[in-house]
């Protein structure tokens, strides 16, 4: 069973994302042979510094070595370093639908919000996101729920290589987190917490401070009423038994029981501590790490060394069913 995510290179990563990406990634090592991919290339299609880009790749980089990815036991890649990803995005367009491409939501969503250009590259992203996933012929994709179009864009164009050129690439799954996925903005628990869409207070980072992610605790938007149960009229306190709850461990009603007689300001406070104790050693790992450039660079070579293993041969097959490339 193959593995493959992709993780765009921004530089604060949430507790969203954590609980319900990261973590999944680092169980992917224990699950089957896992590729992860810090997609640099996905950055270019919106406004981005390049002076940044690459100084975010090693933030990610730094961050999921810090969550526990292993080198070893993964493969851990840029995705600029695999110019068969590249070659293969090209490749796999002719057989994406132009009607599809222009009803992608992101698309829409990121066309609007920019200022200047909207790049034929912000276009393409899915293409190249199924470029990603097809060129390592990946069985199972772990990502939110708001990668669904994208994942179906992906089985389409598989499929129809398949019916076009001859049976080639393998049709992937979408596997959705069960826990994490709705972890929810502190001061607006009506919306998923964000980096780019949320309220600032409202959204816990990985690499926030201690004293910091006790204040946005204990800001945090609670509901009428006074206990601590999971209901729907109650988004608030919902949230935060779902936050301790994923960073202990345990159930839903093991909180609701454990809390049934504390108040909202004592209940906040423990689950601040639960995410400070949480995050405290991803925390000191990452400062380690992210120290050395140069043993980032070198990790980041080791797995596009392995990637591209994987990916020439399946590159070769793909040419030869289309006819392009030399004759092998
Ligand atoms: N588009 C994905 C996101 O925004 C990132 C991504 C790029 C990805 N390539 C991928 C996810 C391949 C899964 C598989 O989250």
């Amino acid at each position: 069973m193959r593995i493959f995510s992709g993780i765009q290179p921004t530089g604060s990563k949430h507790l969203g994302n954590y609980i319900g990406a990261i973590t999944q990634y680092v169980a992917g090592q224990e699950r089957g042979e896992a590729i992860y991919a810090i997609v640099d290339l996905h950055a270019t299609t919106v406004a981005y510094e390049s002076a940044d880009l690459r100084e975010k790749t090693y933030d990610t980089l730094a961050l999921l070595l810090a969550a526990g990815l292993d080198p070893d036991r993964c493969i851990l890649f840029r995705q600029s370093d695999v110019p068969q990803n590249s070659e293969l995005t090209w490749l796999l367009c002719s057989v994406t639908s132009f009607g599809d491409l222009n009803r992608m939501h992101q698309f829409k969503e990121k066309a609007a919000a920019q200022r200047e250009l909207v790049s034929a590259g912000l276009f393409f992203y899915p293409v190249l996101q199924a470029a990603d996933v097809l060129a390592y012929r990946a069985n199972e994709v772990p990502v939110g729920d708001d990668q669904r179009q994208h994942i179906e864009l992906m089985r389409d164009i598989a499929e129809r290589f398949n019916a076009r050129f001859g049976e080639t690439l393998v049709v992937p799954e979408h596997r959705i987190p069960e826990v994490g996925a709705r972890i929810m903005d502190l001061q607006n628990p009506e919306s998923k917490m964000s980096t780019t869409g949320g309220s600032e207070q409202g959204t816990v980072l990985v690499l926030d401070e201690p004293a910091k992610i006790m204040k946005k605790f204990r800001s945090a938007v609670t509901d009428s009423g006074e206990e601590i149960v999971r209901a729907p009229d109650k988004p608030g306190i919902s949230n935060l038994i779902e936050i301790l709850a994923a960073v202990r461990g345990v159930s839903f009603a093991d909180i609701e029981k454990e809390f049934a007689d504390a108040r909202y300001g004592e209940f906040k406070s423990a689950v601040a501590d639960g995410v400070i104790d949480y995050l405290a050693p991803v925390r000191e790992r990452y400062s380690e790490i992210r120290a050395d450039d140069k043993g980032l660079e070198a990790t980041l070579a080791r797995g596009a060394q392995k990637a591209r293993e994987i990916a020439a041969p399946v590159l070769a097959d793909v040419q030869r069913a289309m006819g392009v490339g030399p004759l092998r």
